[in-house]
């Protein structure tokens, strides 16, 4: 339907219209994935949040679905998490039917604009008819601020062991963790972070969930930050260590990043997909984020990723690949050897290759000269995305640049996956353990592809169909 629009992403989940920025609430129940998201229905800025709401079968081609959430007098319906309480400890269910509960942060503009600091407050809804309707619980607030300005995001989980729910607070510079037996009575247990990760910017949307490795299970924490990025701006930090119910205790002091690229903004994880855990991001950034030159609707999300923990010299690091999904989206599919192009490539497709640790270097562009570099330079051993010459860059003057990921392998061979739709870039390298994703913006696509590397085996070239 959209195909014909300027910049609007063929494979990409995107709004219909209007402005779009967090995923929210994702979860998957009876075959079909739910994606909520922070939404204004009538502009293409950021105002009052509401929830919109997709479905799908695959995590590729979403429906649209009816707004879930609308602002009320305790506020706008900021980012949060949506559970399946299936015991039905909140006593919300009806007649055997576990409510689907989401859970979120009330922001009172009101008492932001009368420098009221106790401004954000949590808050729950139920749905009875598996998260197309909801309705707003009396009870609300259900943790009241306790005199932190920036209180948010609550992420929450069943914690088994403890026969309790678990939520992730942002709390400004930290996480707060806080436990319930009901999803309504809220008692906080602990703290993390004020003095590990990145600082130079407010904490958001947090995540927290156990994966197993290595016969283990590790449990992961992905904190959202912004600005405070290693590239500038917004960004996705994460922490592996272990939970006892009670405490999350890193594994090391590093910061490392879900995504170096500039375009993977407060991405969260899906619930209840068993051993899985898929991950999706908004795919933008706030240092632009209003200003970016698309037309009738802004912002798009990552594609969804699956997330893997890999063991790197005893330390355990998050590597994130596409959804196996995308295969089903190949059209067709021929090689290109290294220092080669391709002249009529199409503006949605995937690459990828594997070839010795060398410089190596893929070029999008178009006729009038605008491109996009993705390619790793051995010196510094780091992967790059340059989007200096990308087209129109004259929105904001954040938007030009270079950014790096760290190779965090040490192998003597790069794999490497790049998937391209239209108006963005995700790079994959080394099974996923440093990615990059990028957005841009030329004249007209990006049709020729070129790639230099002087060692290797031909690359494979998929078309990818529209998913949308
Ligand atoms: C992150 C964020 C969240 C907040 C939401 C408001 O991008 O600032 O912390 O809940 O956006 O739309």
């Amino acid at each position: 339907v959209f195909a014909q629009e300027k910049h609007r992403p063929q494979l990409h989940f995107t709004p219909p219209t209007m402005w779009m920025n967090d995923p929210n609430g994702m979860f998957y129940a009876n075959g079909t994935y739910h994606l909520y998201y922070q939404y204004h229905p009538e502009s293409t800025v950021w105002g009052p949040m509401h929830w919109g709401h997709a479905t799908s079968k695959d995590l590729m081609k979403w429906e649209h679905q009816p707004i879930a959430l609308h602002p009320d007098s305790l506020g706008l319906i900021f980012s949060g998490s949506a559970v399946i309480d299936h015991q039905n400890t909140s006593g919300l269910g009806r007649n055997g039917v576990a409510p689907v509960v989401a859970i979120y942060t009330s922001h009172n503009m009101d008492w932001e604009k009368a420098g009221r600091i106790d401004r954000e407050n949590q808050s729950i809804s139920y749905s009875l008819d598996g998260g197309q309707t909801f309705t707003k619980f009396a009870g609300n607030p259900v943790i009241k601020n306790p005199g932190v300005a920036d209180f948010r995001d609550p992420n929450v989980s069943w914690y088994a062991p403890g026969k309790k729910w678990i939520m992730a607070l942002a709390t400004q510079d930290r996480e707060t963790f806080y436990s319930s037996p009901d999803l309504k009575n809220w008692t906080k247990e602990s703290e993390f972070g004020a003095k590990f990760g990145a600082h130079g910017g407010v904490w958001e949307c947090p995540d927290l969930f156990p994966m197993q490795v290595d016969g283990k299970t590790k449990w992961v924490l992905i904190v959202n930050i912004n600005p405070g990025a290693p590239n500038g701006g917004s960004g996705a930090q994460y922490f592996v260590g272990d939970f006892d119910g009670h405490q999350f205790i890193a594994q090391d002091e590093e910061t490392r990043w879900v995504d170096y690229g500039r375009d993977n903004y407060a991405g969260v994880t899906f619930h209840e997909t068993g051993d899985k855990r898929i991950f999706m991001g908004w795919m933008s950034n706030w240092d632009y984020a209003t200003v970016v030159p698309t037309g009738s609707w802004r912002s798009a999300n990552t594609l969804a990723r699956d997330l893997k923990l890999l063991n790197q010299d005893g330390k355990y690091l998050l590597a994130s690949t596409p959804v196996e999904a995308v295969s089903n989206y190949v059209n067709s599919t021929k090689t290109i050897k290294s220092n080669q192009g391709v002249k009529t490539a199409s503006a949605l497709q995937r690459l990828s290759g594997k070839l010795p640790v060398q410089d190596f270097s893929i070029t999008l562009s178009n006729a009038k000269g605008e491109k996009v570099i993705i390619g790793f330079e051995a010196a510094s051993n780091r992967y790059f995305v340059d989007r200096d010459a990308s087209g129109d860059l004259s929105f904001s003057t954040k938007f030009a640049g270079k950014a790096y990921a760290p190779r965090f392998s040490k192998a003597d061979t790069i794999d490497f996956s790049l998937i391209t739709d239209v108006a963005s870039a995700e790079f994959f390298a080394d099974g996923g353990l440093s990615a990059l994703t990028t957005i841009y913006f030329p004249s007209e696509p990006f049709k020729n592809l070129k790639v230099t590397a002087t060692k290797g085996l031909p690359f494979l070239l998929e078309d990818l169909k529209p998913s949308i």
